[in-house]
């Protein structure tokens, strides 16, 4: 069902204009956004920033409450790209208690689609579920399984103009990006990302049951905002950071702890910053309609 008034749209042409006011003195229009996820955040230093800009500013951006997640949003220019840095996202687990969750999980990537960005990339720590897959590995999201959490289009539709009330998926990232990417390195790997809720981490069984239905590698973000961008009309890239291997049996023994100290290692750190300046290179000589 449409609404005739929908607030939503209202906060996030608010947050946008705020946004507006202080890139267009600059002369700056973002064309990708990119989420930083957790301890992704040395990400962040690639982008030579031509406004930065707490999420706590911005009216109705919802801030981050997690440790490793800094909640910035950071104009400029990554290898000449002009972006949106968004470091820092909101989880489903963390705003679950509030009456549509998931408006607030997707609020960024509303925001990011009408000030102008044409392509959304997420980034993300996940499990690996593969028994080939190492620590600090970097897997292209291929697709998802996305039924564990509720579908961010479930409600009232959100009528920015053009955006579809019934979404078709096939080809929801963007099979040329994907290319690109992993054209980087032929050790980057492409799969299957499903995200569950969380808190937790999975049990032994839960980690049996993911497998037989062919994921990959387990996280608990990404899916909504992707699905999001892709509505709004974006091209999308998913990215996961591998930071813990999942046993053969099953034992999913990682820690938040353990997670964000595989980030903060300086190889996954190298590793990362070489691949993403090495993207946006391609990106930026490919002449797509994002650049
Ligand atoms: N499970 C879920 N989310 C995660 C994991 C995991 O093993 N590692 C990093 N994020």
């Amino acid at each position: 069902m449409k609404k005739e008034n929908d607030q939503y749209i209202d906060h996030v042409q608010e947050a946008v204009r705020f946004i507006q006011d202080k890139l267009r003195p600059k002369r700056f229009f973002p064309r990708v956004a990119l989420t930083i996820g957790s301890g992704l955040g040395k990400l962040a230093a690639l982008i030579k920033p031509v406004a930065t800009i707490p999420y706590a500013a911005i009216p109705h951006y919802p801030a981050s409450t997690v440790v490793g997640h800094e909640g910035l949003l950071i104009a400029g220019y990554l290898e000449g790209v002009p972006m949106l840095g968004l470091k820092g996202r909101k989880h489903y687990y963390e705003v679950a208690h509030l009456p549509t969750p998931m408006d607030t999980v997707v609020f960024p990537v509303h925001v990011a689609a009408s000030l102008g960005c044409r392509l959304y990339v997420a980034t993300n720590a996940s499990g690996g579920l593969k028994a080939q897959f190492r620590i600090g590995d970097l897997m292209v999201i291929r697709s998802h399984i996305g039924f564990f959490l509720p579908n961010p289009l479930l409600g009232i539709q959100h009528d920015f103009g053009g955006n579809s009330y019934f979404q078709p998926l096939a080809d929801l990232y963007t099979p040329a990006l994907r290319t690109l990417f992993r054209s980087i390195d032929p050790a980057i790997r492409e799969g299957v990302y499903v995200a569950l809720s969380g808190r937790t981490f999975e049990t032994q069984a839960e980690v049996l049951v993911l497998r037989q239905l062919g994921a990959d590698c387990v996280g608990m973000s990404t899916i909504p905002e992707v699905i999001i961008a892709h509505n709004r009309g974006m091209k999308t890239l998913g990215v996961s950071l591998v930071t813990n291997v999942i046993a053969k049996d099953g034992t999913n023994a990682t820690s938040h702890e353990e997670v964000l100290g595989v980030l903060s290692s300086p190889l996954v750190e190298e590793k990362l910053m070489h691949v993403f300046r090495t993207f946006f290179q391609k990106i930026k000589t490919s002449n797509a309609e994002y650049v």
